[in-house]
């Protein structure tokens, strides 16, 4: 069945409850206007060229750092480079550093449960200059025990990247204590941290975070438009562009920029820091009644990832429900309504078990039962309600059919 096949024999369902933001969310009406103006009316020129139209485009660049590094702390510390993803800013990080670097060699370190971001670069980085990289493993709950973690960083790292929380699990990495043993053990080293997941989520200092070196951000996890990202690099570091070509205002990354969606990406991280407190408050809360009622309605579910919910990235739910397909699943509920992935957002297609999920001892069937949802500002107590009235019928319905087959 074709995909226009499949939407037509879909329908839109009457009421739907969007919990995919792992992968990719709504961008609301206020950061879609701000986008427009972009287009056609101003700032619609090259941010290096100087007329007028170029200047204003460059004054959106501009105004869109200034606000990074004042909602994370990092004026005067180091400087923003925007990219067109999280994803090119992981590259940029590790595979930047690996070029910038290539004559010393030495150790990557990356923890095994990384963004396939990291872990892809940091894979070429070996194959193209001979760096070791090595995978530390992480506890049942996908924390880096900083014990390993001392033993495997030596005085040849020359990178290690750890992700602040991760995308699938919603772990919250003690990357402030791992960032200073890196230190300790060789001061050289330089310290990445792929944050994609916790901006917006938890408070992040860069004055305060003194050992790291670099951090990942992306505008679709907070509501802006994809297809912007940026990397803060402190001051210091050692870096090269990993793309050729002319480059702009933007030292790191060759092209024009994409103005537009810059401005749609100040406006989001705008809005998700002006009532930070209030909305990571209520996206937990409502996270909080989502698991509760899941575990509470329907048997045999795991939840996946630290159980201590202090320690847990404040939207993030991922439950196994055993005995059921997690593809089956998302389908089932989307009939419904309610839009979830299933093992890992970004593997959902290629159906294979989550490599977060494996890494953390779950087994291949637990992995591939599994369903992320991530809460937002946002959602309602109704949604929340709505859905858990849904997913004990979807999932007694998968059993009752995958029990009839068994027998
Ligand atoms: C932790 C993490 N890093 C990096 C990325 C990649 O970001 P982007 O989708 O902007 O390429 C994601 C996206 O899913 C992510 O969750």
């Amino acid at each position: 069945m074709s995909v226009e096949e499949l939407l037509k024999v879909h329908g839109k369902p009457p009421r739907e409850v969007y919990f995919d933001n792992e992968n990719s969310g709504h961008v609301p009406r206020e950061v879609v206007e701000e986008m427009i103006p972009y287009f056609n009316s101003v700032g619609y020129g090259h941010p290096s060229i100087t007329h007028r139209p170029g200047w204003e485009a460059y004054e959106v660049i501009h105004r869109t750092k200034e606000l990074l590094a004042e909602v994370l702390n990092a004026g005067g510390v180091g400087e923003f480079a925007l990219v067109h993803s999280g994803t090119e800013a992981n590259n940029l990080a590790v595979l930047g550093h690996a070029i910038a670097n290539r004559e010393g060699g030495g150790k990557i370190v990356v923890s095994a449960i990384e963004h396939l971001s990291v872990i892809h670069p940091a894979e070429e980085a070996g194959r193209l200059f001979g760096f070791k990289v090595v995978r530390v493993p992480v506890d049942s709950e996908g924390f880096v025990d900083p014990e390993i973690f001392k033993e495997v960083v030596d005085r040849d790292t020359s990178l290690v990247s750890v992700q602040m929380v991760n995308h699938e699990i919603g772990t919250v990495q003690n990357v402030y204590e791992l960032s200073k043993i890196a230190k300790e053990v060789n001061p050289k080293a330089v310290f990445h941290t792929d944050a994609a997941d916790a901006f917006g989520k938890l408070p992040m200092d860069l004055k305060k975070l003194e050992y790291v070196d670099m951090v990942t951000l992306s505008s679709h996890k907070i509501h802006g438009p994809r297809g912007v990202g940026a990397l803060f690099i402190r001051e210091g570091v050692r870096l090269e562009p990993i793309l050729r070509g002319q480059l702009s205002s933007e030292k790191m990354w060759p092209g024009v920029e994409n103005v537009p969606l810059i401005a749609g990406f100040r406006k989001a991280v705008e809005l998700a820091f002006q009532d930070f407190d209030i909305n990571v408050a209520k996206m937990r809360m409502l996270r909080d009644v989502l698991v509760r009622g899941i575990l509470d309605r329907v048997p045999e579910v795991l939840l996946n990832g630290p159980a201590d919910f202090s320690r847990r990235a404040p939207d993030n739910a991922n439950l196994s429900f055993l005995y059921v397909e997690g593809e089956a699943l998302t389908v089932e509920l989307s009939i419904n309504g309610v839009y979830v992935s299933s093992g890992s957002a970004c593997t959902s297609r290629i159906l294979e078990p989550s490599h977060v999920l494996l890494a953390i001892g779950r087994k291949h069937e637990e992995a591939h039962g599994s369903i992320l949802f991530k809460t937002t500002r946002y959602h309602t107590q109704e949604d929340i309600d709505y859905t858990l009235e849904v997913i004990p019928r979807a999932v007694s319905r998968l059993r009752s059919i995958s029990a009839a087959r068994r027998t």
